[in-house]
């Protein structure tokens, strides 16, 4: 077989949205129940069986952790029913399990892939610290800079005044810093609960009033966004952040340069990656599923780097045909 035939040559994104779908509508049926196991289970499951009839060849290299703790899209599974292409796999079956749980707004389901050997793996670091913007402001910021300089930084490239500057933190102790940082200068602030999959891609979706993404959330998430930042053309910069000392020496043992910057580049080394995320519930970015008698709608956006295509998908399921393709 030729090497083109291993690599991705048509646009994934447009096979993998049916897999977010599934994702989607099965992790919505859980929605509001208190129970963020069935939330994920559900999407897990839906997401494993659309994935195993895709023409792909996967590695999961971002899952749902290791395989002693996770039955089902560990990391290293093999997934796709193996034909070519030949991909890294990173999957958040819902990124908001516990939004999707207690019935909030703002949780999606994401696939992402890139060639074979493209992806970043955290191993067992499982935060970072980030920063990320949009097109116009990537390449003036740096992660490593006092963050007034990056507010500063964005403000110009956006054309605003910094008062006017829009930063997305995720909301947890460990960022109170951040918070504190950006009041100090006089930005705004958009602080969520969860999701940071979603807050790093409104940074780069033009006016949806989002400037700059702070703050320390999941490794694994920093990929999978990497993977649309890179379609986006906008940035993500990341530095791993070991809670304690034995996460240091994990890092040092097994070869994690904690003081390095990790670029989107670094985090995903593809000109041509792929992204599919599909709104379980409402959102900044996208509609949550709506079930309504036989029909049920998804809004989902993909995105393909090598073109820089962004597309917004709203698709409207007969329910026999979702259960057809759940259950079957
Ligand atoms: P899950 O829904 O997959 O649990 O992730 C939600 C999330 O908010 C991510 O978006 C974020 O990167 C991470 O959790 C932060 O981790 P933690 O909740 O441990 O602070």
């Amino acid at each position: 077989m030729p090497v083109a035939d291993y690599l991705p040559e048509r646009n994934l994104a447009l096979e993998l949205v049916r897999v977010t779908e599934a994702a989607a509508i099965s992790a919505a049926r859980e929605q509001g129940r208190g129970d963020k196991e069935a939330v994920d289970q559900a999407a897990v499951d839906a997401m494993r069986l659309v994935l195993s009839r895709t023409d792909l060849d996967g590695v999961v290299v971002i899952g749902e952790g290791e395989k002693d703790e996770a039955p089902m899209l560990y990391n290293g599974e093999v997934v796709g029913n193996g034909r070519p292409p030949l991909v890294d796999v990173a999957v958040d079956p819902v990124d908001g399990t516990r939004l999707t749980a207690e019935g909030r707004g703002g949780a999606l389901a994401v696939i992402a892939l890139a060639e074979r050997g493209s992806m970043y793996s955290p191993g067992s670091l499982v935060y970072m610290d980030k920063l990320a913007v949009g097109e116009d402001a990537a390449g003036t910021v740096d992660i490593e800079a006092p963050v007034e300089y990056n507010l500063k930084q964005v403000a110009k490239a956006n054309g605003k005044d910094i008062g006017e500057v829009t930063a997305v933190i995720l909301e947890r102790p460990r960022n109170d810093d951040y918070v504190r940082q950006v009041r100090e200068a006089g930005a705004r602030i958009s602080l969520i609960g969860d999701g940071d999959i979603q807050g790093a891609i409104t940074t780069a979706i033009r006016d949806n009033g989002i400037d700059i993404m702070f703050g320390i959330g999941g490794s694994p998430e920093a990929v999978t966004a990497a993977c649309a930042m890179a379609a986006l053309r906008g940035e993500i910069q990341c530095k791993l952040w070991p809670r304690d000392d034995s996460e240091r020496d994990y890092a040092s043992e097994n070869g994690h340069d904690l003081t390095q910057v990790l670029t989107t580049r670094d985090l995903v080394d593809s000109d041509n990656t792929f992204f599919a995320a599909t709104g379980v519930t409402t959102g900044a970015l996208l509609r949550g599923v709506r079930f309504g008698g036989i029909h049920t709608s998804t809004h989902s956006v993909i995105m393909r780097s090598e073109s820089g295509t962004v597309r917004f998908v709203e698709a409207d399921h007969r329910v026999e045909w979702v259960e057809g393709e759940i259950k079957a």
